[in-house]
């Protein structure tokens, strides 16, 4: 890579941050982050949002068959395959506001330090806004960037439903009415690269005074959904031996499954995040909890083996108990290594800008992991507040955000050519 920095000196850290509080305004909740679920109408407010910078700046926008959104600025070869750079403008109904939205800005402010800068690309270079990462109201998560490469099949994406019932295609048709853009269709792209800045959203970079995260590639990670079977009884009367309580077999069973996964490397990630119990009333025994398992760790061989002996404790823990057990798995990304080229790029960019850094894996996913999949694909952290993400809480400085997009396009001309 040369040592020309015309491109990262034509980052503005002031116009980054500026986008920033912007977005950060699209479904701000009281306690300063963000409410921005997958296709609701803040979704669609943020996606607008990116439309109008897009235009203003002469950009093309286009919107793909699952509500991916695409900035496109042409290249010297209009028809070389595009180099992409994004994340994600969903959050957590409790979100912060640089989560995914730091992908999509950095690579925006990278679109328009090229253009500001008068530098043309060989390729052509694109900024994406994944649909629906989170996988909080639908799932699986990361659905946008699963269908783009041929993960799992559009159809059955578009016909997932949320807990209302509501499903992606009806919510997609929503929010299409609302941020109306022209279609492309995902057929007809082949990225040549793929680039996403995300704060790290853990506390390593901070502990150890490094700026930049040299990312080499992303833990492996299982969804599940346990159901806990028992049955409904009067609170007041019914005696412990004639009790089938869901509630109380679903705490034995997470008490289980938490020893089960309480390794002294403390490597492997177990989190049970959403339970849903059945009637719900103070006075009933319950007859049904489903719970969500999200369970990650490095390494393949492991992580497979910990995902399958799941279910053997579930039933073994709620039969013990008197009910029945079901274990449903929904998703299954093995850990995902990024490639020489593409980690090489960035520490060579990382160097040359003489950023402190650090080569890690990430522990959260990301759209990086199906990207990789199908191109070269690279990730770039910036340290963010104490570690702390998926929390409105979450903050990161405007020029840890300015040098990680400064890194990101250094990077992104080495790949898209000058
Ligand atoms: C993405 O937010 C994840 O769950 O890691
Ligand atoms: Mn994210
Ligand atoms: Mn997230």
């Amino acid at each position: 890579m040369s040592t020309d920095t015309r491109i990262s000196d034509a980052v503005s850290q002031t116009r980054l941050w500026d986008r920033h509080v912007v977005m950060g305004s699209i479904g701000a909740t009281a306690r300063g982050g963000v409410n921005r679920l997958a296709l609701s109408a803040a979704d669609a407010a943020a996606q607008a949002e990116l439309a109008g910078w897009a235009a203003a700046r002469g950009f093309r926008c286009v919107r793909d068959e699952i509500g991916n959104l695409f900035v496109r600025r042409e290249g010297m070869d209009r028809d070389a395959a595009p180099v992409l750079m994004g994340s994600h403008l969903d959050s957590q109904p409790t979100g912060g506001r640089f989560d995914g939205t730091y992908g999509v800005l950095a690579g925006f402010e990278v679109l328009e330090a090229l253009a500001d800068s008068g530098m043309h690309t060989r390729r052509p270079v694109e900024v994406v806004a994944w649909t629906n990462e989170e996988g909080s109201r639908f799932q699986p998560g990361c659905m946008g960037s699963a269908a783009f490469t041929g993960v799992f099949p559009l159809d059955r994406m578009l016909g997932m439903q949320d807990r209302d019932g509501v499903s992606v295609s009806t919510a997609l048709a929503e929010l299409t009415k609302a941020s109306p853009v022209e279609f492309r269709s995902m057929q007809s792209v082949k990225p040549a690269a793929y680039l996403e800045a995300h704060i790290e959203q853990g506390p390593r970079l901070e502990a150890a005074g490094a700026t930049i995260g040299v990312v080499t590639g992303i833990q492996g990670i299982r969804r599940l959904i346990v159901t806990v079977r028992g049955e409904e009884a009067h609170a007041g009367t019914t005696p412990r031996a004639a009790r089938r309580d869901a509630v109380s077999a679903a705490v034995a069973v997470i008490s289980a499954l938490e020893s089960m996964c309480n390794d002294a490397e403390d490597a492997i990630r177990f989190t049970v995040g959403r339970m849903e119990v059945t009637p719900n009333s103070p006075n009933t025994v319950p007859s049904k909890v489903e719970f969500s398992i999200d369970l990650r760790h490095p390494d393949a061989a492991l992580l497979a083996r910990l995902g399958d002996s799941i279910a053997e404790t579930v039933q073994a823990t709620a039969s013990g108990r008197r009910c029945a057990a079901e274990v449903k798995h929904v998703s299954h990304v093995p850990p995902t290594v990024f490639s020489d080229t593409t980690v090489g790029l960035i520490r060579t960019a990382t160097e040359a800008l003489q950023y402190r850094y650090l080569e890690m894996p990430s522990g959260a996913g990301h759209d990086a992991m199906y990207l990789n999949r199908v191109c070269p694909t690279g990730m770039i952290f910036v340290p963010c507040l104490r570690g702390v993400s998926h929390n409105e809480a979450e903050s990161a400085t405007a020029e840890d955000l300015a040098a990680g997009a400064r890194v990101l396009a250094q990077t992104l001309v080495a790949l898209a050519g000058s």
